[in-house]
């Protein structure tokens, strides 16, 4: 599907039932569609309705069945544990079919919700693969989050089972797992069944008799099982993101529609073909993880680069050097943060000295805005693309990007190029109205969304509706501010709801007021994402004290600092809050957190003419600047 760009872009864009029925053509089918896009329940969009397929399939057996059994399909290479293994397909397939096998003996079969919550290992990979298998609907919680955070999950989507491990290894700790996973099913109100556990060498987990099996006792005594069609539209995964509240949104992917757009995209978008080595540097917990580490390579018949270690550290800034020269990585996706840290560590590249990078093609960076000077750092020092591309949890696949797979554009700083094929982009006013050209506003596309993108968010049917479609009558609302200059490429400035960026990491800055509003001394608080030089964002809490507290500010903000950590995870790097007399609001009590963030950042700001007391905001001024705001 090579070509022009214009052309490719235009033909999705006019024809776009045609141009993916094409694309469709592609993957394995039991049963083809009746209906490629079906808009009964408009503005509910289904994809291949009436099709029937198995992700499972698709993504490992169809390989085997075509020679490619003996090839790589999964390299582990994990510095942090200091071992590695290499599955190849039919490896793959062996045990992923067991583990179905495990699955299927738990009686757990199509429709049922299974959660995993594991580390950066081979069988979390094999555990999705095997829900995929039998129809069940997997859910991954990363595992940077608390029990409070796994629970509100259990809660939501009810599962049978749950597949964890003994531990997850961070620098210089181990971080047990099963601890956190009991605390979480005793919060929460449902009850899972089964709890199967991977136990680790670096700390065994005690297992609760009757409830919890472990991973290589069950697997001895499985029995392989088959792939069952299921309908395209059928849930393949959940996978739980930021909301504006405490509350996450269940974002739902269908089968059909993700692997016919994800095996799309690693041709067109990232040029890549069977056999090449991709990898995603993520974590499967992320949907970076489950598009690109899991599922879009195996799609395509590719190997994947499965990486449990950290960009420096691990053992030093040369980590990702040495993968993409010992395993032939063609193309890397990370997000920028990630090249930050190593730039800090070897700002001079010294360490790209020690490895032959020869087969490395290309470089693509999302979950944040790449900053120019990361751009081109990397530009200099890789001598290959650069390719920033924009995309979301609910999108599941980039909604901007140069396609070198297509054509090459030029690349523009700052920019994710153009919309990719698929996605109507435009950008709107408040008043739902266009913009000129060049102008800021929200991002949105029209509908329907492309194949492979969110149909729906988990149990909430009516605030998915609110949360997307209800600003913008036939337009998907990203939450995204940005513009399109005159020569179509995207610019993503910010946020347009309280979400923030975290090391690429997504946070809400409303879920973590839950946790500040919850400390027994504070009366009222805000959280803003200030700028971090390497995370990109980081969260600071205002605080405002009851009447009458007189403990010291410094005891308080350390144990809010705690309470987000023990609630919502170290994931929520809330390292930092202030306590101010006072929270700057409008006449109307809304919070200006807009303009304490551009105080911290040192950014110009305008006295709001809304504001009820101008006062506030020099006591603001004076807090910050007590800890250091604005940076220097
Ligand atoms: N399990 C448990 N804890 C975890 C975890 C996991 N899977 N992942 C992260 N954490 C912890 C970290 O150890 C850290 O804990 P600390 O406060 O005790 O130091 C905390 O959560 C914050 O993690 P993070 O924000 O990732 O910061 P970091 O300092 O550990 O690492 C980077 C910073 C930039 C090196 C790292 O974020 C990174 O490699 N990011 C790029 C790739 C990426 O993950 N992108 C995501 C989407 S593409
Ligand atoms: P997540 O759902 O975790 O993938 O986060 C999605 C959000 O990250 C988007 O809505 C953007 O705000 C931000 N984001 C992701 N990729 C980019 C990018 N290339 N440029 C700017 N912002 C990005």
């Amino acid at each position: 599907m090579s070509g022009n760009y214009e052309s490719v872009y235009q033909s999705a864009l006019q024809d776009p039932e045609g141009y993916w029925a094409r694309a469709a053509e592609d993957i394995h089918w039991y049963k083809k569609w009746d209906r490629v896009l079906d808009d009964t329940d408009a503005p509910y969009y289904r994809w291949y309705t009436g099709g029937e397929v198995n992700t499972c399939y698709n993504a490992v057996d169809l390989h085997v069945e075509h020679g490619r059994g003996d090839q790589a399909a999964i390299i582990y290479d994990s510095p942090i544990t200091g071992t590695g293994r290499t599955l190849t397909y039919a490896e793959l397939l062996e045990e992923t079919a067991l583990f179905a096998g495990v699955l299927a003996g738990n009686d757990i079969g199509r429709g049922d919700r299974v959660i995993i919550y594991m580390p950066m290992v081979p069988e979390a990979l094999i555990a999705m693969l095997a829900c995929a298998r039998i129809g069940a609907i997997h859910s991954v919680v990363f595992g940077g989050f608390a029990s409070n955070e796994l629970a509100v999950r259990i809660d939501d989507c009810t599962p049978k089972a749950i597949v964890s491990a003994s531990c997850g290894i961070e620098p210089g700790r181990v971080v047990e797992y099963k601890p956190l996973l009991d605390g979480a099913i005793g919060m929460a109100s449902h009850k899972p069944a089964q709890c199967i556990v991977l136990q680790r060498p670096e700390c065994e987990a005690d297992l609760v008799a009757g409830r919890d099996q472990d991973w290589h006792d069950a697997m001895s005594v499985a029995t392989p099982v088959d792939c069952v069609p299921v309908a395209a539209t059928d849930p393949l995964y959940i996978l739980y993101t930021s909301g504006t509240t405490g509350q996450p949104k269940g974002v739902v992917r269908d089968n059909g529609g993700h692997i016919v757009a994800l095996k799309w995209t690693m041709k067109n978008i990232y040029g890549t073909g069977p056999g090449d080595v991709y990898w995603a540097a993520s974590d499967v917990g992320w949907v970076v993880g489950h598009s690109y580490i899991v599922y879009a390579p195996l799609f395509n018949g590719s190997t994947t680069v499965l990486y449990e270690g950290k960009p420096v550290g691990t053992p030093d800034p040369g980590a990702f050097w040495r993968v993409i020269s010992e395993h032939g990585v063609k193309v890397l996706f990370t997000a920028p943060t990630a090249f930050r840290a190593i730039k800090k560590e070897d700002p001079n590249g010294e360490y790209l000295k020690k490895y032959d990078l020869s087969q490395f093609e290309c470089l693509y960076l999302a979950g944040e805005r790449t900053d120019p000077d990361t751009l081109h750092w990397a530009e200099d020092k890789l001598n290959v693309p650069v390719i920033d591309h924009w995309w979301q949890t609910e999108t599941g696949w980039s909604i901007a990007a140069n396609c070198r797979g297509i054509e090459m554009l030029a690349i523009k700083e700052g920019s994710p190029s153009k919309p990719v094929p698929g996605w109507d982009l435009d950008v709107l006013g408040d008043d739902g109205g266009p913009v000129t050209p060049g102008d800021i506003g929200t991002l949105v596309v029209k509908l329907p969304l492309p194949p492979g993108s969110f149909p729906t968010l988990w149990n909430a049917r009516e605030r998915f509706f609110d949360a997307y479609l209800s600003q913008f009558d036939g337009y998907y609302n990203t939450s995204d501010a940005g513009m399109i200059d005159d020569e179509g490429y995207v610019y993503v400035m910010s946020r347009t709801d309280d979400i923030i960026n975290v090391a690429g990491h997504r946070l809400s800055t409303g879920a973590i007021e839950e946790v500040l509003a919850d400390h027994a001394d504070v009366a009222e608080c805000a959280v803003t994402g200030v700028q971090d030089a390497l995370k990109g964002q980081a969260p600071l809490g205002f605080l405002v004290l009851n009447a009458g507290c007189d403990r010291p500010s410094e005891e308080i903000t350390a144990e809010v600092v705690q309470m987000v950590r023990d609630r919502i995870g170290p994931v929520a790097a809330f390292k930092q809050a202030v306590v101010v007399r006072r929270l700057p609001k409008t006449r109307s009590g809304k919070i200006l957190r807009g303009v304490m963030r551009k105080i911290a950042d040192g950014e110009d700001w305008q006295m709001p003419a809304t504001i009820d007391d101008p006062e506030v905001l020099d006591e603001i001024t004076e807090a910050l600047s007590s800890i250091g705001y604005p940076a220097p």
